[in-house]
């Protein structure tokens, strides 16, 4: 059998409402500021205004080598290993099926381990991923981590039950699938070695799971759009799934993000009975790759139409109390979310930035009523605030940042454009159905936004846009009409108040490859910061450490041919955001994505993730051989003991 990984919901457009597209606005303000800007900038009006080679001067082989990275760049890798930079070294830690109890079988290598073993089992394919150290220490915590979906095609499992077919899917097989979904909280602690371990049966380990039970909290629980057969009272829900980046917050809980939930509803009915909202979102009038619907009813939106608006949500744990309800926290909308960044505004009000990962779809932000009290009860943080979507512009930019913006509010009540449309009866299905809310509100498009992350000193704020080659460009002056490699745009709040409603971009890298496209006039050749050494495509993982390094972790095609020849495996690349060099650190093994970053507080021990190796059938890491492919986090040192980067 052929084993291909689905093709992504993400990559299927599902806006089709008029809202401008990021594309277009960076066009119009590099044909009215464009030849302005200086290259050192390498603003994205330099991208679409003239040869990138003109400004390599400034921010490539002339430049001085960055302080801030102190390792050197390594090449590409097609191998099916994992490759680091010299000094450094990545070790397996904590593979799909990993016991983390006593009472839980090993892992069976022919992948026949059944339902009730998962669910005391690692989960599979890891993304998101935080390190909660336990007081305050670098050598013992938490180690929480998101299993976003196990690989599937076609109503065909690839690898969750290992060399057994997936035909006939059982309740039992569907039930496992649910039980590989979710989220693992594992207690680890370096032993006397100074190796990391678990601590099997800790109090704290636990698994959530897609049958896990759940509470609905802030201004939608409870609206008529949230309640089920089995749940009259729109607040209780079982499970999580599909959950991609995360984030936390500095009351110590995860933030886990529900992604690509539509491609979990599907009906079996023959009949497509999908409204306005479920197309939006992405629910397609057919069985599902997964199929749970054979087998839970909730999942099948012809029985159960309400179940999906459940999922799509940000939900918050607090993983020092295992007994503990997760929280799915609905006044930050309901999207296909990416991951959660926080910051505090001056007022140290909380600040969430998410990305709401799909082609053309919108960068938001929610600003909490009350204020973060250290050491206090925030507990009810994330149930009032502000939700908002961005607008991307070209006015008038400070420095050599090249746009300004705006933070447009959705609310039933303080908007007009919302409080005069009779299609939201109320702010709670403005937060259930926030896409349509925002496609009325005229929010940009955007190429995929994925991972948030805020720069630890200077509030600026970064968004990878992973790729968007469905893009149609209608100006010959911008050559990068399908984006295939991707970029990384920041932004900075006005008066560097995260809870400002006016802000400033640029952009940071534009990948691209030079290797294949050699003219650096070509804006597939990347900007002034991408080099033949460098090369990558689809950035998607993205997190600063404590000093200000911006780590990259990339998505994309592996082919290493055609478009992307001499870019191989995905990998993991390291940023200095004030030179804009760009090294490569990591590189995954193949047919895997990069994805979830984490340090421990003396940024000595750096957790990562590898997803899906081998989502192609063509892979057999981490354990060789013949052996079934395991996603699986990876854990970075340095062999000095020092700090990851320097
Ligand atoms: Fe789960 Fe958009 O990545
Ligand atoms: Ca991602
Ligand atoms: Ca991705």
């Amino acid at each position: 059998m052929q084993k291909y990984r689905p093709l992504d919901s993400e990559d299927l457009p599902t806006n089709t409402s008029e809202n401008e597209h990021f594309q277009v606005v960076v066009e119009r303000t590099s044909s009215r500021r464009g030849f302005l800007k200086s290259g050192i900038g390498l603003s994205a009006a330099v991208f679409l205004a003239g040869p990138l080679s003109v400004f390599a001067k400034d921010n490539g082989a002339n430049k001085q080598p960055s302080s801030l990275l102190g390792f050197k760049a390594i090449p590409i890798s097609t191998d099916d290993t994992m490759k680091i930079a010299a000094g450094y070294t990545a070790t397996v830690f904590a593979p799909w099926g990993t016991p983390l109890f006593s009472d839980a079988p090993a892992w069976k290598t022919d992948g026949s381990d059944d339902a009730a073993a998962q669910a005391r089992q690692v989960g599979d394919n890891h993304d998101g991923i935080h390190f909660f150290p336990i007081n305050g220490s670098s050598t013992e915590g938490l180690l929480v981590v998101n299993h976003e979906y196990t690989t599937a095609d076609g109503g065909d499992y690839i690898w969750l039950f290992g060399a057994n077919d997936t035909q006939p899917l059982t309740a039992d097989k569907a039930a496992k699938a649910m039980n590989a979904h979710g989220v693992s909280v594992i207690h680890i602690a370096r032993n006397s070695a100074g190796k990391w371990e678990i601590k099997l049966d800790s109090r704290y380990n636990r698994r959530i799971t897609a049958s896990t039970e759940m509470e609905l909290t802030g201004p939608a629980a409870g609206s008529e759009l949230l309640k089920t057969q089995a749940d009259p009272s729109g607040t209780r829900v079982l499970g999580t799934f599909n959950n991609c980046g995360n984030g936390w917050t500095p009351w110590n809980t995860y933030l886990t993000c529900e992604e690509n939930f539509n491609n979990y509803f599907g009906t079996t009915s023959g009949n497509d009975s999908r409204n306005v909202a479920q197309k939006r979102y992405g629910l397609a009038a057919k069985s599902t790759d997964y199929r749970w619907e054979e087998f839970v009813d909730r999942f099948d939106y012809a029985k159960e139409p309400n179940e999906s608006n459940r999922f799509g949500w940000i939900v918050e744990i607090d993983p020092f109390d295992p007994s503990s309800t997760p929280k799915k926290r609905t006044a930050l909308g309901r999207i296909k979310h990416e991951n959660a960044a926080y910051a505090l505004a001056a007022d140290k009000r909380i600040v969430v930035y998410m990305g709401d990962d799909q082609r053309d779809d919108y960068i938001y932000k929610f600003v909490s009523e009350g204020v973060y009290q250290e050491g206090g009860d925030n507990s009810a943080l994330l149930d009032a605030g502000k939700l908002y979507v961005a607008q991307f512009k070209d006015g008038k930019a400070s420095d050599d940042f090249v746009g300004n913006g705006e933070w447009v509010l959705l609310d039933k009540t303080a908007n007009p454009t919302l409080a005069a449309d009779a299609s939201f009866a109320s702010q709670a299905e403005i937060l259930i159905n926030t896409r349509l809310a925002a496609d009325a509100l005229g929010a940009t498009k955007m190429d995929r936004p994925e991972w948030v992350s805020v720069h630890p000193t200077s509030g600026e704020v970064y968004v990878t846009l992973t790729n968007n080659d469905k893009r149609k460009t209608p100006d010959a002056a911008n050559p990068r009409a399908a984006n295939i490699y991707g970029q990384i745009v920041r932004w900075r709040e006005a008066g560097g108040d995260a809870a400002a409603t006016a802000f400033e971009w640029d952009i940071f890298v534009l990948a691209g490859n030079p290797v294949k496209h050699t003219d650096r006039g070509d804006l597939k050749s990347g900007s002034a910061n991408i080099t033949v050494d460098n090369t990558f495509n689809s950035p998607d993982g993205l997190g600063f450490d404590q000093a200000g390094r911006l780590w990259i972790q990339t998505d994309g095609k592996y082919s290493n041919s055609g478009e992307y020849e001499g870019q191989g495996n995905n990998q993991m690349l390291c940023a200095d955001p004030a030179s804009k060099e760009i090294r490569r650190f990591f590189v995954g093994p193949k047919e895997c994505e990069v994805t979830g970053i984490t340090f421990t507080p003396d940024s000595k021990t750096l957790f990562i993730n590898i997803q899906h190796p081998g989502e192609k059938g063509d892979s057999h890491w981490p354990d060789g051989g013949t052996s079934v492919p395991r996603s699986s986090t990876v854990i970075i040192t340095k062999d000095d003991g020092g700090v990851i980067g320097s």
